[in-house]
């Protein structure tokens, strides 16, 4: 296990992207994430609870987009980026967009993860078999162990001329020798089961002395990939009113199967904390991050309420700051100009307007150094090889004559 450069029961409060890369890699055995599911809704809190003023985003645009994590995944993983392409053009530039935010952030955790570790990601139908090719691409598919359904029985679903939705999928992935705790739970009516014994390696059923069978009454099972635990109500001790609490079993069943006493867990989505409430009460360690500052407030609300107010005041580490990381010499350049206009210029060539891959482009000034331009990015642009010699020192007016001159410029939206 990587040395940590943060404290055990930190509760930070900004963006998860910015925190997770300051953070050391390989530091948590265990990531629960809980994202806006692309639900194309905006949540608010019921007035009157404990949450009011929580809010928080679940509509994404092409302009919720950093460009330069656009040109950062086609570096460093062009199939990735090949992939949001796909999803804008058969789903919609909203998808790409809301993939684009997640695989930044899942590149990181992928980082963050120990060679051991598991994560579960929790999502929804809108999005769920679209984040499903994008964690095969990012954790690898052989490590995929469980789509599980989480069925919320007791939630009304509405829709009157569609099946009721009442399930979130939870995709599970694990590396290495992971852990793994089987779970049990009651049956819904006990059954009879034959006793059965190896004799010689080979399963026999048991008998008694004078050759009948034996059985034996069973009142629970293993606990499969459809768990049927409640969704919180209103009514419930536990609830305060954030849009999208879950119910604490839920969170325990993760951690209970994943995870032994003293591990780490990271909620980078950790909302109401319900995730960080079951780690503390199980003996796991526990960061949280969450950009809502009304989640900190709530999520300290229900700590003080489980740890006690001493304990709480003196344990749990409050932070808004950013990290450095201390495993690597220099902080990662996540920003590069490179990456920036790769994004700008949705990937293609600022002369001949073909798409290509980023390693195929060139950094040019459009006012040339020669004659004065400089090197912010307001003066850069990537340009293809071969448009880039044929601009070589020139003016970007003498490229763009030069394109049409020989019928190469494509004013097009395709490049063919
Ligand atoms: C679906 S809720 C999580 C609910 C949580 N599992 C619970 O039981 O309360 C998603 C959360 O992600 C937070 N969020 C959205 N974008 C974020 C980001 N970039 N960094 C950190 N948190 C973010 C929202 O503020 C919201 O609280
Ligand atoms: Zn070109």
């Amino acid at each position: 296990m990587a040395e940590r450069n943060w404290a055990n029961r930190t509760l930070w409060t900004g963006d998860n992207l910015d925190i997770m890369r300051g953070m050391n890699s390989h530091s948590v055995d265990l990531i629960y994430l809980d994202p806006p599911f692309n639900s194309n809704s905006d949540y608010q809190a019921p007035l009157g609870t404990p949450a009011e003023g929580a809010e928080f985003k679940d509509t994404w645009t092409l302009d919720d987009l950093d460009v330069a994590w656009v040109g950062l995944i086609a570096e460093e993983e062009p199939p990735i980026a090949r992939l949001l392409d796909t999803a804008g053009l058969t789903h919609s530039k909203g998808m790409q967009s809301y993939l684009t935010m997640m695989a930044v952030r899942l590149l990181e955790m992928r980082r963050l993860l120990s060679p051991n570790g598991s994560i579960y990601l929790h999502c929804d139908p809108t999005a769920s078999h679209y984040l499903k090719a994008l964690m095969d691409a990012i954790f690898g598919r052989t490590n995929f162990r469980n789509e599980i359904t989480w069925y919320y029985y007791n939630k009304l679903a509405p829709g009157t001329r569609i099946f009721g939705r009442s399930f979130d999928q939870l995709l599970f992935y694990a590396f290495g020798d992971y852990t793994f705790h089987p779970q049990r739970e009651p049956r819904d009516a006990p059954v009879r089961q034959l006793v059965r014994e190896r004799v010689d390696g080979v399963l026999k059923n048991k008998r008694d002395a004078d050759g009948n069978l034996i059985y034996r009454t069973v009142d629970d099972k293993k606990v499969d990939a459809v768990w049927r635990i409640p969704a919180i109500q209103p009514a419930a001790k536990d609830y305060i009113g954030f849009p999208t609490q879950k119910h604490i079993r839920l969170l325990e069943r993760v951690i209970s199967a994943s995870s032994n006493p003293g591990d780490t867990l990271l909620d980078p989505f950790c909302g109401c904390a319900t995730a960080l409430v079951a780690a503390e009460s199980l003996d796991r360690e526990w960061v949280g991050i969450d950009i809502s500052p009304k989640a900190a407030e709530l999520v300290n609300v229900r700590l003080q309420q489980t740890m006690g107010n001493l304990f709480h005041n003196r344990l749990v580490t409050n932070r808004t700051d950013h990290l450095h990381r201390t495993d690597i010499d220099a902080p990662k350049n996540y920003r590069q100009h490179k990456h920036v206009l790769f994004g700008e210029q949705e990937g293609r060539c600022n002369g001949c307007r073909t798409a290509f891959e980023f390693r195929h482009f060139e950094v040019d000034h459009v006012v040339p150094s020669a004659r004065g331009g400089s090197n912010h990015i307001s003066n850069l642009q990537l340009l293809c090889g071969s448009c880039n010699r044929i601009k070589g020192d020139r003016p970007q007016q003498f490229l763009l004559a030069e394109l049409r001159r020989r019928d190469l410029f494509d004013d097009g939206q395709f490049a063919t």
